[in-house]
């Protein structure tokens, strides 16, 4: 706790200005990637009416069933903090009228809010980046958005990861492998934890997610969605899984990935690393054919993944990459309030004149000697001097700050024609 009494809300983080450059690396390249493959931002609202949530991810989830952070208004309407950004998107394309048969292939990123044990990777509010593409049957676009996501690891330098394939197939065929489950589970409950035995009645496919080590022997005994696929979604998976492997990119088929969003049909997976510990997802997703209708909008096939930003930025500072703050190409020291005065028109004409080069203006003062240190530890390599007696004669002094001697003076109204010149041999 801070001498003021203060403290973060356990489970939300800052994010702070000497972490923020891996943050904003990550964002310029999806942003950029995303675009090349026909993908437009959207944004959607944090809180949403609790029913969208309850609806869509499944009443008998665990976000939806202890990890909501879920308050009433005061006429009685109860609202959620978004706890993933799926179902704010699928709302929006409805409510806006988005559909109407289109094909939309949408991305947004933000906080999301879910009540979970906090440990390293997982909080209470996290970020995504979220990509969805809505109104395709696949399996084509279930591979190009794959493909996309194995470019994006390989655009950032992350090579320590795995991706994990299974079909969920159609509703049908899940509900009647879910009785086959239940039957199975029933037949070994003695096997269950309390919490496997509280998820036979509502959510049994979820028993086959279980960590628990003592029930590993009787998950692994339990029958497979993958052996009960309705003939098209064994189709689609098998064309997913063909493509894939003509392309080169590497799989594993888990037939235990049923993942924690009741919306799923066919293609889920998700993207695993062993370099985070036990919060080893990094990007998950998959198909929701039945979710928009489900809402009230029209038939529409979907597919998309999200990834969680913190963990994705862990796994590039792991790396060792640095992502430095861009140094200012000029700093500009300025000594005497004449020369302060001067000096702050002076450099707001020259930023007017090169949009692209970054001053940076001593500011609060300080003698030659102080703000001079600060040039240093600037990064700039070149200073703009300003003093009282520069300025008598109409003149400012330029100095190179990596290399040695080399200052010169130059009258101001040449400034901006010069400096540019004089960086480029600085840089070369
Ligand atoms: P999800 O698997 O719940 O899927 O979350 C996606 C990713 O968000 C995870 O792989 C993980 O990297 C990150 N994540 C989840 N929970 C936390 C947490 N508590 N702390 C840190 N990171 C976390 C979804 O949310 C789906 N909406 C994905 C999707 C989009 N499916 C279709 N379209």
């Amino acid at each position: 706790m801070s001498k003021a009494g203060l403290a973060a809300v356990r489970g939300m983080n800052d994010v702070l200005p000497a972490e923020i450059g891996a943050w904003q690396h990550l964002e310029r390249i999806t942003r950029e990637l995303f675009a090349a493959y026909g993908y437009e931002e959207l944004r959607v609202p944090m809180v949403e009416q609790t029913t969208l949530f309850k609806r869509s991810i499944g009443e008998f989830t665990d976000i939806v069933e202890k990890e909501m952070f879920t308050f009433t208004e005061a006429d009685g309407e109860s609202l959620t903090l978004r706890p993933e950004a799926t179902a704010g998107i699928a709302r929006a394309a409805i409510t806006n009228g988005l559909l109407r048969g289109a094909r939309l292939k949408l991305w947004t990123s933000g906080p999301m809010f879910r009540h979970e044990r906090p440990q390293a990777g997982r909080y209470r509010q996290f970020t995504q980046i979220d990509v969805e593409a809505l109104g395709f049957a696949g399996p084509d676009i279930d591979i190009e958005m794959i493909a996309m996501t194995a470019r994006l690891w390989r655009q950032l330098g992350i090579t320590r990861v795995q991706l994990k394939l299974n079909s969920l197939g159609t509703p049908d065929a899940r509900k009647a492998y879910r009785e086959h489950l239940v039957t199975y589970f029933t037949q070994h409950a003695a096997a269950l934890d309390a919490d496997s035995q509280r998820r036979l009645g509502g959510n049994p496919l979820r028993i086959l997610d279980s960590k628990n080590p003592a029930m590993q022997a009787v998950v692994s005994g339990a029958p497979l969605l993958t052996e009960h696929l309705d003939a098209e979604s064994r189709a689609h998976f098998d064309a997913l899984c063909a493509t894939l492997a003509a392309m080169n990119i590497p799989y594993v088929i888990d037939p235990r990935l049923v993942r924690g969003l009741d919306y799923y049909s066919r293609t889920v997976f998700e993207w695993v690393t062993d370099a985070l510990g036990s919060q080893n997802a990094i990007c998950s997703g998959g198909r929701y054919d039945g979710l928009i209708d489900q809402l009230g909008g029209e038939h529409t096939p979907a597919i998309g993944f999200a990834m969680g930003v913190e963990r994705v930025v862990a796994l590039l500072r792991q790396g060792g990459q640095e992502f430095p703050r861009p140094a200012p190409h000029v700093y500009v020291v300025a000594s005497g309030d004449r020369a302060m005065q001067v000096g702050l028109a002076l450099v707001e004409s020259l930023r007017d004149q090169h949009a692209a080069l970054r001053f940076e203006m001593n500011q609060g003062g300080g003698n030659f000697k102080a703000q001079f240190r600060r040039a240093d530890r600037s990064g700039a390599p070149l200073a703009l001097v300003l003093g009282d007696n520069e300025l008598e004669r109409g003149v400012a002094a330029l100095k190179p700050l990596r290399q040695e001697g080399g200052q010169q003076e130059v009258p101001l109204a040449e400034l901006a024609a010069r400096i540019p010149a004089i960086l480029t041999t600085l840089n070369g």
